[in-house]
């Protein structure tokens, strides 16, 4: 091998090792570049004599032609590396199956509330909504409980500025409603007529000091409200127990109306409910609170209780809930969990 073989071989070699296209660079110039050894000896032709000078010249040609290939295949070599290492980093698996769009549904209270409302429009009764941030007056007061009463104590609730309060119950929007329904018929009562009866539910959220299993601090009620000149308390089971039936989709279901007490009714009772079948057979069950609407919140409504009387209910739609579809933890409802919530869809 002779000098120039053996510098090619080097450069070959060198080339080979370099990693980065700036160590590339360097080798290069080591052998091209202005100080570089194939340089060096295109120097030395100078002082050679003319026909020596004609091969070793056409030789080093030679040889620089070999380290140029020899470079450009490594430049080549180092730019398809970068290109494929590129190519494996944004690869797409094409076999991984598509992000589909969730599809969303119905939170199951949001469905006992809808099922609720259809039986009772069915059975001709409104569906009024309420502010959930409320007056005393309409939260307590207005429904006979005083500020000193002592009911107040199981109401504990949250206060906003301003003395307003996040409600206790859907109850204050017996007054509302009334109100707003007295002022509607006002010449009709003014001429001492019949005015229509108030039919109406009130659904929405309610909120309370209260954690645990069977008490979230945010929970869900439902108002009834029937007044009218005729209005007893036989239309009140009447309506709960065709209710009950309906919405559990059973008539194997007994009802019980227990003796109870709430400052805005007289009588007052907690209403039971009993399954003929499944794994709640044979138990009481509370559902609501009831009774003959008292005649103080009847004078608040804005009418006269000699002649209108009528009967109130609240309901708990989250237990409604709890009861229908099994579920033994009031919390896991407003978790926000989606495992949980699909299994309602
Ligand atoms: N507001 C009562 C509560 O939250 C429930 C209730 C009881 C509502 C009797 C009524 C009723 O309308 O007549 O405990």
């Amino acid at each position: 091998m002779n000098d120039l073989e053996a510098l090619v071989a080097e450069a070959h070699a060198r080339f080979a090792q370099a990693l980065h296209p700036a160590d590339l660079e360097n080798a290069k110039a080591a052998y091209l570049g202005k100080a570089g050894r194939l340089t060096a000896l295109m120097k030395d032709l100078a002082s050679m004599d003319v026909e020596l000078r004609k091969t070793r010249g056409a030789d080093i040609n030679r040889a620089k032609q070999a380290i140029e290939a020899a470079l450009n295949a490594r430049r080549q070599a180092m730019a398809d590396a970068e290109l494929d290492a590129q190519l494996r980093a944004e690869a797409l698996d094409v076999t991984l199956p598509g992000r589909r769009r969730g599809q969303g549904s119905l939170h199951p209270v949001s469905r006992t509330l809808e099922r609720i409302e259809g039986i009772f429009r069915s059975m001709g009764f409104d569906v009024a909504e309420g502010p959930e941030i409320e007056t005393d007056w309409f939260n307590f007061t207005a429904l006979n409980t005083p500020a000193d009463h002592p009911a107040r104590s199981m109401h504990d609730t949250f206060y906003v500025e301003g003395g307003h309060l996040l409600r206790t119950h859907t109850s204050p929007m017996q007054i509302r409603h009334a109100v707003a329904h007295v002022k509607r018929y006002r010449d009709v009562l003014d001429a001492g007529e019949g005015m229509p009866e108030i039919r109406v539910i009130a659904p929405g959220r309610t909120y309370r000091v209260d954690s645990d299993a069977t008490h979230s601090p945010m929970f869900h009620q439902c108002e009834g409200l029937w007044i009218g000149e005729r209005v007893s308390f036989k239309d009140l089971k009447v309506v709960f127990t065709g209710f009950c039936h309906t919405f559990f989709e059973s008539r194997d279901i007994a009802l019980r109306f227990r003796p109870s007490f709430f400052p805005f009714t007289e009588p007052s009772a907690e209403i039971d409910i009993q399954f003929g079948h499944g794994p709640l057979a044979g138990r009481w069950l509370e559902v609501a609170g009831s009774g003959q609407v008292h005649p103080n919140v009847v004078r608040n409504m804005g009418l006269d209780p000699e002649r209108y009387i009528g009967f109130a209910f609240g309901m708990g739609p989250d237990r409604l809930t709890m009861l229908r579809y099994g579920v033994n933890d009031l919390r896991l409802f407003f978790d926000g969990d989606v495992r949980f919530l699909s299994q309602f869809q």
